[in-house]
């Protein structure tokens, strides 16, 4: 009892009253079950779910469908992610609800006729967004997993978000307020979030809650057919887009085997292609595993050098290999056999980078060729979901379906639009990731699970980001594994990135101190400081049986559990 005492006084004190009008809880220490998202009504929706008898992949449904309400940024229903679940008993399975680009998509449908890319053509409004994925990939979660049978129970608390309103955070107020001028540009008709708003007052969204209800009736049917669809369509045809119904209709997310490698004999399970994070996670941990990464001690320049340059070499790789395998020969086997990551090391010096312009993608003699979010979730039985889920940038396209009170994903930008020339996160891309009919863009979403040695149940990791998903999800693992830090620490630690091109390290401001810096430019990096890197949400499995749930500080992300 007095254990429980202090563990509660203990998540108090780190209660965090962030810039929200409500208090998001960074850290829960519980013997149950724990939920960690963006949002804190979210994360208590997912635990109410739980205690009501549902499994992880219950909560997961209800906490998606409850992001699209109460987390309109990034949450939906019409953007597409990844989920990677594994029971008890350790099987694994990864869902992949990615958009795809709609069959009337062209290679350069985002360029001039002089070949130029058309500014925001590929980031704002109809034509950037990509068949949706999302309520799918929640239906084929429900008929695969869910142990409460219940669709409408897990659909329902999103639509009485929806009907009855809630108050947005202070984080929120201002970040709507920020795009407000952007998203009356884009749309014709006033939506929600388009209307004047007086600060404080309760954020309604009336005709998304009837979409909502339809969804509940007729499941994935109620959004991909029937009148939702064809409002869906009337925005399409109304705004310049080309997705049709039979690109609707024909959606299907799809059931892989998950990335799986080890780590200092950890097994980590992480999403294959069509996310990078199946390749550039497992060469990144062989990479570092040749080296003594804890060695200099925690962000040390030694550490944070050798970081970067093994992030330099991957990230040629994925801008110049990796796509929809389905759509090409991705050569999976050269890009992760150790004998070609230890070559590729050949060039690292410990004392000074290597000039991108001097790194290319791997070369193979028989080649054939701002927004996202995350959730954890681990039940009360051992099973555990980490889910992250995007309409890419920060309320995707801006455009909201017309009569459906939803936004609508930016995704397709994530192809690569011209090969050599930046996406939204400044990745490059070529043929691999080139926009064709039906093909799903190259993502860099990371749900991962770690095992102990023993093969228990260790970490949920994941994180929104972009092309800083990747690495943030590296720093956190080995900030546990290689740091031996507890996941708090893990989480809440100051993050860098480095992508091969631009050829600089990102820092988060403040995070580092002059020192580090100095010498980091000193071996011939070039550093540029960003405000933040990432909103990590993970749950760490202590060896003692504990769940500790973490959110990151850096928003109002908040972590529940009993
Ligand atoms: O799939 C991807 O890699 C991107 N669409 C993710 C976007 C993202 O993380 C935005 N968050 N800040």
């Amino acid at each position: 009892m007095k254990k429980l005492y202090i563990l509660v006084f203990i998540s108090f004190l780190i209660a965090c009253r962030s810039s929200t009008n409500s208090v998001s809880v960074k850290e829960v220490r519980v013997q149950n079950a724990a939920v960690v998202t963006a949002h804190p009504l979210a994360s208590e929706i997912g635990l109410q779910v739980l205690k009501d008898g549902g499994n992880a992949v219950d909560a997961a449904i209800a906490v998606q469908f409850a992001l699209a309400v109460c987390f309109p940024r990034a949450g939906n229903i019409a953007g597409g992610g990844f989920a990677i679940y594994r029971e008890r008993d350790g099987t694994g399975y990864a869902l992949d609800f990615r958009e795809i680009a709609p069959k009337a998509a062209k290679e350069d449908m985002y360029l001039d006729s002089e070949g130029n890319v058309i500014p925001n053509a590929s980031t704002r409004g109809a034509l950037a967004v990509g068949v949706p994925g999302t309520t799918d990939g929640m239906d084929q979660l429900f008929q695969r997993f869910s142990k409460l049978q219940n669709w409408d129970r897990l659909i329902q608390p999103a639509i009485d978000l929806a009907e009855k309103g809630f108050y947005l955070t202070d984080a929120q107020e201002d970040d709507i307020a920020e795009v407000q001028e952007s998203l009356r540009s884009v749309n014709k008709q006033e939506t929600p979030f388009t209307k004047p708003r007086k600060r404080g007052e309760k954020f309604v969204q009336k005709e998304f809650a009837e979409v909502l209800k339809a969804i509940k009736k007729d499941r994935r049917y109620g959004f991909y057919t029937g009148w939702v669809a064809d409002k869906f369509i009337e925005t399409m045809e109304n705004n310049g887009g080309v997705i049709n119904h039979l690109d609707l209709l024909h959606y299907k997310s799809v059931w892989r085997p998950p990335a799986e490698f080890y780590y200092r004999n950890h097994r980590i399970l992480t999403m294959p292609l069509p996310s990078s994070a199946g390749v550039v996670l497992p060469q990144m941990f062989e990479m570092v595993s040749q080296y003594n990464l804890p060695g200099g001690g925690f962000h040390s320049p030694t550490a944070i050098h050798l970081t970067a340059e093994v992030e330099r070499r991957v990230f040629a790789d994925r801008a110049m290999h990796l796509g929809d395998p389905r759509y090409n020969r991705v050569p999976l086997f050269n890009l992760m056999h150790r004998d070609y990551l230890l070559d590729r090391m050949k060039s690292f010096s410990r004392d000074k980078a290597t000039p991108s312009s001097a790194i290319r993608e791997g070369v193979f003699t028989d080649r054939e060729s701002m927004e996202t979010t995350h959730f954890s979730v681990v039940d009360a039985e051992g099973n555990a979901i980490s889910l992250t889920t995007t309409l890419n940038g920060a309320y995707g396209s801006h455009l909201v379906c017309e009569g459906g009170g939803y936004f609508l994903n930016n995704e397709m930008d994530d192809f690569s639009v011209k090969p050599g020339v930046p996406n939204l996160y400044g990745l490059v891309g070529g043929e691999a990731n080139k926009i064709q009919g039906g093909k799903r863009m190259l993502s860099s979403m990371s749900p991962t699970i770690v095992d102990y040695p023993n093969k228990s149940l260790k970490m949920v990791v994941g994180t929104p980001g972009g092309s800083t998903i990747l690495t943030s999800v590296f720093q956190v693992i080995t900030n546990v594994i290689d740091f031996k830090m507890d996941m708090h620490s893990a989480v809440q630690a100051p993050r860098f990135h480095h992508q091969w091109l631009p050829d600089q390290i990102i820092m988060e401001e403040g995070g580092f101190d002059k020192l580090t810096k100095e010498a980091l430019e000193k071996k011939g990096h070039t550093i540029r400081e960003v405000k933040s890197i990432g909103r990590v949400e993970a749950i760490h499995i202590e060896e003692d049986g504990t769940i500790v749930g973490v959110a990151d500080k850096r928003k109002d992300d908040h972590a529940v559990g009993y």
